[in-house]
C-alpha cells in the first residue's frame, strides 16, 4: 500500500481524535515502519489493517465505518493531487465506468507498486452502472465513498447498493443509480 494512503489516513486521525489518540495508536499498532511514512513509499497492508482495528478498538467505530469515512475523506486528497484527472470526465457515471481502462492505468505510472482493485463492468447504461469488485485487501467500502463522492463532485443525485459475493468482502457486486434530479445544486 502507497504511503500517501497511510500518512493522509494519520492525518485524519490526528485531526479527528486528536494528537493523543494519534501517538497512541501508533504505540499500539507494532508497525515495523515505526509509523513513519513518506507519500512515495509503500508500505505493508498489514498495517493499515492493524492501524484500523486498533483506531476501531480505540474509538468504539466499526471497522468498516471507519474505512467508509477515511474513502471520502480521501477523495478530497485524491482532487487536490490530481484535478487534472477530474477535469476529463464530465458526469460521474463516465468517470467511475473509466477507473478499471484509465484512472488507475494512469495511478499505476504515477505510483509504482500501488495495490490496486480490479473492477469489472457488467451493465452500463446512460443513468446506470452495474460493477463488480475484487481485491483481496476487502475495501469495498472505500469504494462505496468514493463513489458516492464522485457523485457529489459532479452535484448529481445517486443510489448505491452493493452485494457481497463473497463473505469476506473480496467480491462485491455494486450497482450504481444516476437519479433524475440534482440534490446539490
Ligand atoms: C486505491 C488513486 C479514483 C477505488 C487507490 C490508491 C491510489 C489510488 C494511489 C492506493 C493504492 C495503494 O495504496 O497501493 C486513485 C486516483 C483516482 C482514483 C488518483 C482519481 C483521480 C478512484 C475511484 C474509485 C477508486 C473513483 C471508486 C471506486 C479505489 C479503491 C482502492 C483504491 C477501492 C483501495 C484498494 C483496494 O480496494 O484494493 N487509488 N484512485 N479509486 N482506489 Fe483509486
Amino acid at each position: 500500500m502507497k504511503g500517501i494512503v497511510f500518512t493522509e489516513f494519520l492525518e485524519m486521525v490526528e485531526k479527528e481524535f486528536g494528537i493523543g489518540l494519534l501517538d497512541r495508536l501508533i504505540a499500539k499498532s507494532n508497525l515495523s515502519s515505526g509509523g513513519v511514512y513518506t507519500a512515495v513509499g509503500t508500505y505493508d497492508f498489514f498495517e493499515m489493517q492493524n492501524l484500523i482495528a486498533n483506531l476501531s478498538e480505540e474509538t468504539g467505530i466499526p471497522v468498516q465505518d471507519l474505512i467508509y469515512a477515511y474513502g471520502r475523506y480521501f477523495f478530497q486528497v485524491l482532487i487536490r493531487h490530481h484535478p487534472n484527472i477530474f477535469a476529463m470526465y464530465s458526469s460521474a457515471i463516465e468517470m467511475l465506468a473509466s477507473i478499471e481502462s484509465h484512472i488507475h492505468v494512469q495511478v499505476r505510472k504515477l505510483y509504482p507498486g500501488a495495490e490496486l482493485p480490479t473492477f469489472k463492468i457488467t451493465n452500463k447504461e446512460e443513468n446506470f452502472l452495474e460493477i463488480m469488485y475484487f481485491s483481496t485487501r476487502s475495501m469495498y467500502m472505500f469504494a462505496k465513498a468514493l463513489m458516492e463522492k464522485t457523485f457529489e463532485h459532479y452535484e448529481t443525485a445517486y443510489k448505491i447498493d452493493l452485494e457481497l459475493l463473497k463473505e469476506n468482502g473480496s467480491q462485491v457486486k455494486f450497482k450504481i443509480y444516476k437519479q433524475p434530479h440534482a440534490i446539490y445544486s
